[in-house]
């Protein structure tokens, strides 16, 4: 099969990439680099079945020869991350809503399946758990700009969902619970490349609010497994699904843990959110998936030990961090 891969040289596009290549597939990615790297893909340079095209989702022209020219779309270019998207509101709401529009437009012109990523941040500010993909949304107002990015993403769901109802298109939406490991990085908000930065250069690891809201991590080898399987699953069509670990950790433990596996000699401070991310941040307290449609589904949940994967993750960067 030949897939194209959005977001290619991101962090999950590229260890998908990677999956994609060793299952003998061939692979396109696109990457207009925006919070992506070609150092997540210079692996995968004149490997055969590869190929890479710097460019945005939003050139039309560009987009529909390779959507054509493919059998399954798997769609992750996004403007991603908290800190990204506060800064770049409107260029984020434009990825995020006129890019997937541009993706499952052609998907449906030339009748391709597609797999939408869309995230856990969907779900809004809720304390209870676990998270089932029935569940309501709820947000903050829009003049807080953090629930933008939820709420685009929430119109690509609906974007997908019409195409599916009205045109049988052939799409399959999964929600991504925060995801970690080898590539990520903490450029643009993402809490535990950041945390282990800190660590390893033994500089204060900055807990944003007071620690206690919690999250479970999941690890990127284990997200690209389950959307592989999604991939080749009739009966996720036209469904949304979620994709996330079940160790519920607090954000001072994870730090504490960090920490600890670095052998740093970090102090841990804790920082106000308005001094972080300004007025326009809200955080959400808990985000625990049900993983119940996903096992049903595919015969297979995330299960990679929280302590594992961090321990995967700083061998990483200590080969990066100076
Ligand atoms: N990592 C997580 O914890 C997480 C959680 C929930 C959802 N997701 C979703 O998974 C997907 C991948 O996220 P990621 O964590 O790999 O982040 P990432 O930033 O590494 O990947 C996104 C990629 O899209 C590219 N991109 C952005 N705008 C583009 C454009 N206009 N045209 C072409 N490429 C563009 C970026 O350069 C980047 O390589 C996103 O859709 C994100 O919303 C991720």
């Amino acid at each position: 099969m030949k897939i194209l891969v959005t977001g290619g040289a991101g962090f999950i596009g590229s260890h998908l990439c990677d999956h994609l290549l060793a299952q003998g597939h061939e692979v396109s990615a696109i990457d207009d680099l925006s919070t992506g790297s070609l150092d997540n893909i210079v692996h995968l340079h004149e490997k055969q079945g590869f190929t890479y095209v710097n460019d945005t989702i939003l050139n039309k022209d560009r987009l529909e020869l390779l959507i054509k020219d493919c059998d399954t779309i798997v769609h992750l270019a996004a403007a991603v991350g908290v800190k990204y998207v506060i800064e770049n509101p409107l260029l984020s709401m434009e990825i995020n809503i006129n890019g997937t529009e541009n993706i499952l437009k052609f998907a449906n012109r030339y009748k391709k399946r597609v797999l939408v990523a869309s995230t856990s941040e969907v779900y809004g500010k809720h304390l209870h758990a676990p998270l089932r993909e029935d569940d309501n949304v709820i947000y903050g107002p829009p003049s807080t700009m953090r629930w933008s990015y939820a709420a685009a993403k929430l119109i690509d769901e609906f974007m997908a969902f019409s195409y599916h109802r009205t045109k049988k298109l052939d799409v399959v939406v999964f929600r991504c619970f925060n995801t970690i490991g080898p590539r990520q990085t903490g450029l643009y908000g993402m809490v535990v490349p950041r945390f282990i930065q800190q660590a390893l250069r033994d500089e204060p690891i900055t807990v944003f609010g007071d620690g206690q809201q919690t999250r479970t991590f999941t690890y990127v080898q284990d997200v690209v497994e389950a959307i592989y399987r999604l991939m080749s699953c009739e009966r996720a069509t036209g469904d949304v699904v979620n994709i996330g670990g079940t160790e519920e950790v607090t954000i001072i433990d994870l730090a504490e843990r960090i920490k600890a596996l670095c052998r740093s000699n970090s102090e841990i401070v804790f920082v106000p959110y308005e001094k972080a991310y300004g007025r326009d941040f809200e955080d959400m307290m808990r985000r625990v998936p049900s993983l119940e449609k996903l096992e049903s589904l595919i015969d297979y949940s995330p299960n990679t030990p929280l302590d594992e994967i961090l321990g995967k993750t700083i061998e990483y960067y200590r080969s990066k961090v100076t």
